[in-house]
């Protein structure tokens, strides 16, 4: 009997995907399928696989093709596979020509001719392709430029921002720029917005008025009530409003959520998040974040994510730039909850260790700086031998799984499960409590 094994994803399953597994099956007389797991697909970068894993699997099944479907799950697992299974035959599309020859020690390699003119991608190009505006005046809109490119169905259309020198680099990239806001808005179906917070509002009411997408940076509101009003207005006009947090979308970060919810370091007592970067600041610099709307949003996130919002009272800390009342240095807030603590340490013009620490019953997880954008943590025993390490490859900081996870939200009208408007709320409680000194002792 001759064993032939192919290789695949399968997202939504079109006829170059069939004739490929026919073919495959004539090489001779037994067809293993092994498809990517999503985590694995994610690893190497395909970042815009629509199904899940069993949706793929059951699509592949139906064909009938397969005598056996299996899972790959890690990089290297194909000789595992034809050393395991007895493999004959190797066979992939001819798209990836040469790339496979290192497996002709372990079978022979055939490379099948690919079906023109289809592919997974320009199906998902068709089917969810939005007009992007970026508006802002920082350099973050440029890495979001940029990482839109790997994202299936997100064009940028059009910025709008006042900076002269992002103006001439987008112009550059043959990005049309406009200055005016409404404008811009007429030439997008959503936006994504990183102005000065003092604007979130104001624009974000705007671009939901006229029926766009919005993804604005956290925060999205100064106050409860204003955020509560931008999501009935969302709702309203049938629109996604997203909050963007980028370390929200980061694997490793969402990992490790995962596992301190379910229990891996026993009950959590407390979470403690320091975020901070040093920079030049200069009260006539009206248009810097200060470092609660910078920060804050970022670091209260684990709080949120893992004790709640039911916090019963908290207290705040800030030292703030001479001669500005407006721009904290420096904030500490300190939660207290029935059963839990929490602090977040933010800073623009103090500078500290940005470490993630949570605290459990039974151990603690540990991430290093910079803990909002990494790839790696450790979970901790009092007995050594049980720590464990984890790493999950970050890309683009996070805003390209963000992108993704907001295209998909766009596409489906389902909003992305991990920020909710009642975390967004949250957020803005806070600021607002900053803001107007609610429960705030100022350091002279
Ligand atoms: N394939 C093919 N003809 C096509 C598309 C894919 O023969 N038009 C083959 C590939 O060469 C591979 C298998 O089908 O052997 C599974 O490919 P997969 O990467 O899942 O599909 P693509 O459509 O290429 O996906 P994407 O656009 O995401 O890269």
């Amino acid at each position: 009997m001759v064993k032939v094994i192919t290789y695949g994803t399968y997202d939504l399953l079109h006829y170059g995907h069939i004739r490929l597994l026919e073919h495959a099956k004539q090489l001779g007389d037994y067809l293993i399928v092994g498809i990517t797991a999503d985590d694995y697909d994610i690893a190497r970068g395909k970042i815009n696989v629509q199904q899940s894993l069993t949706e793929r699997i059951e699509a592949v099944r139906a064909l009938h093709i397969a005598d056996e479907i299996i899972v790959e799950a890690y990089e290297g697992q194909k000789i595992d596979d034809i050393i395991r299974h007895e493999v004959d035959i190797f066979t992939v599309g001819s798209d990836w020509e040469g790339k496979f020859d290192y497996l002709n020690e372990y079978c022979k390699v055939v490379y099948l001719p690919r079906t023109e003119g289809i592919s997974s991608s320009e199906i998902r190009t068709e089917r969810q392709s939005t007009k992007l505006c970026l508006a802002g005046d920082i350099p973050l809109i440029q890495k979001y430029y940029t990482e839109a490119r790997y994202v299936n169905g997100i064009e940028v259309t059009v910025v709008c921002t006042s900076d002269p020198a992002l103006s001439d680099y987008f112009r550059s990239e043959q990005v049309e720029v406009v200055s005016d806001f409404q404008t811009a808005l007429s030439l997008a179906d959503t936006v994504y917005i990183a102005t000065h917070p003092s604007l979130h509002v104001l624009q974000t009411r705007e671009a939901l008025a006229a029926g766009k997408h919005v993804l604005c940076e956290s925060p999205i509101a100064m106050s409860e009530q204003e955020c509560e009003e931008l999501f009935t207005l969302a709702e309203k006009n049938g629109c996604i409003l997203a909050e963007s947090i980028k370390t929200a979308f980061a694997t490793a970060y969402l990992r490790l959520l995962l596992l301190a919810k379910s229990g891996i370091i026993g009950k959590v007592v407390s979470v403690d998040a320091t975020c901070t970067s040093l920079e030049e600041i200069r009260t006539e610099n009206d248009h810097l974040w200060n470092s609660i709307t910078y920060w804050g949003p970022t670091a209260l996130m684990p709080i949120f994510q893992i004790l709640g919002t039911d916090y019963s009272s908290y207290q705040i800390v800030s030292k703030m730039l001479p001669g500005d009342k407006n721009f904290d240095l420096f904030t500490k807030i300190d939660f207290l909850y029935s059963d839990a603590v929490a602090s977040i340490r933010v800073g623009k013009g103090v500078k500290s260790e940005g470490e993630l620490i949570i605290s459990g019953t039974e151990g603690y997880i540990y991430v290093p700086a910079p803990w909002w954008k990494t790839e790696y943590f450790e979970v901790r025993y009092e007995n050594a031998e049980r720590n464990r390490r984890y790493f999950y490859q970050l890309d683009g900081e996070g805003i390209r799984y963000e992108l993704v996870a907001f295209a998909r939200s766009v596409d489906t009208g389902r909003p992305y499960p991990y920020l909710t408007p009642h975390f967004s709320q949250n957020i803005a409680r806070v600021m607002d409590a900053v803001r107007t000194g609610k429960h705030t002792t100022i350091l002279s």
